[in-house]
């Protein structure tokens, strides 16, 4: 089940509203065949362990995190596929929460002869499926956030883009591709001109979509973001804007939204994430700059949130501090905690809920 679940990390963020699932399969206690949900949700794990396999399944045993799909959707049932390669033993650590699904796979398995047990690892898997759950049964979607601040707190540089080091920015990237989307604000996209995709060799295709929030869709259409339109997927949430523009910006297949505001006129923040996960997004990365973090922070609108510290100070180029945000936020906030040296900075990161 163990290797299962490093089945199903590989896919964390890329199935977009369909959990990522990871499955082994096993005969005579040697793997025969493993699989992991694919791009986009389909095909699913089992399916794609049961395809890539070119001996005979008779009698083996199918490790599985989630408990098999057993209704006809875009594809048939993972469980007759199981059931029609005679597999013996089903091992799934956790039920689906998907009604369609919940619960049902051990009837059937039983009617034909295939042994279920489940449960192990469950409480390791429970806690990787947190965003498909949020997703099944909350409003909104599971939303990360991430900030890099230097040694004395400050989240911007006059003198240097960097606030730190490679590695932490590398493992930044690395969280972009967990997620299926990013969210920006344009202020951050005109004084950063970000990319905002994953750029690690190997992982690119696992870049998130683009979201920015821009109220007057001030984007420049010589920013990275509109150059890079065509190969990635890019949404801006807008407020008003003239039609000119909105059709010089959806030329770049640029999907806009026009969005609620709230009594400040600035964007309904859960009205965004509400609408993010309509479009079927179950994984949100706020990078953006203190500013919205905070509107972010002020709201409890995180599930975690990742801080990259710096060994260095910025001292007097230093600005935008996030000194306030340490002292309302984390203080006496019940939250879980983890820490993770990279080459002298810090990743530090909070579970809030
Ligand atoms: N250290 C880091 O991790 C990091 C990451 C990204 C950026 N940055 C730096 O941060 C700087 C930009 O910071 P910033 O504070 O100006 O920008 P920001 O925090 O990225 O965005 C702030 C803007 O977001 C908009 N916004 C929309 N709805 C909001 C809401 N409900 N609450 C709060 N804001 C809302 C507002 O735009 P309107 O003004 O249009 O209302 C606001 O001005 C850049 O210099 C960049 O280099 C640092």
């Amino acid at each position: 089940m163990s290797l299962a679940l490093q089945q199903a990390q590989k896919s964390l963020g890329n199935t977009k509203q369909n959990p990522a699932v990871g499955c082994v399969i096993v005969r005579k206690d040697h793997i025969i065949t493993s699989g992991f949900t694919q791009k986009g949700g389909r095909p699913h794990a089992e399916s794609n362990a049961i395809n890539l396999c070119k001996s005979n399944l008779n009698n083996s045993e199918l490790y599985v995190t989630l408990e098999p799909c057993s209704h006809y959707g875009k594809t048939s049932p993972c469980t007759n596929k199981i059931i029609k390669k005679k597999i013996k033993k089903v091992f799934f650590s956790i039920k689906d929460p998907d009604p369609r699904s919940f619960n049902k796979s051990t009837k059937q398995f039983k009617k034909s002869k295939i042994k279920v047990k489940i449960g192990i690892l469950d409480s390791e898997v429970k806690k990787f499926y947190r965003s498909y759950y949020k997703f099944k049964q909350e409003l909104l979607p599971y939303v990360s956030g991430k900030i890099a601040i230097s040694k004395d707190l400050y989240t911007y540089n006059s003198k240097n883009k960097w606030i730190t080091n490679e590695l932490s920015r590398g493992r930044a990237h690395l969280l972009r591709s967990y997620h299926d989307c990013v969210l920006t604000s344009y202020n951050t996209v005109k004084k950063d001109n970000p990319e905002l995709t994953c750029r690690i060799l190997g992982l690119e295709s696992k870049s998130p979509t683009r979201i920015i929030l821009d109220k007057h869709l001030n984007l420049s259409t010589s920013s990275n973001i509109v150059k890079s339109s065509y190969k990635y997927k890019t949404i801006i949430f807008f407020i008003n804007s003239n039609k000119k523009k909105i059709n010089i910006l959806k030329k770049h297949k640029i999907k806009l939204i026009k969005a609620k505001t709230n009594v400040d006129g600035n964007f309904d923040l859960e009205n965004v994430l509400i609408k993010i996960k309509s479009l079927g997004f179950a994984r949100v990365l706020v990078e953006s700059g203190v500013n919205l973090i905070t509107g972010f922070l002020k709201r409890n609108l995180f599930d975690i949130f990742h801080i990259f510290i710096s060994s260095n100070k910025i001292g007097k180029n230093g600005s935008l501090s996030f000194k306030k945000n340490m002292q309302l936020f984390f203080k006496n906030k019940k939250s879980t905690y983890s820490k993770v040296n990279l080459l002298g900075d810090k990743l530090h990161s909070y579970e809030l809920k």
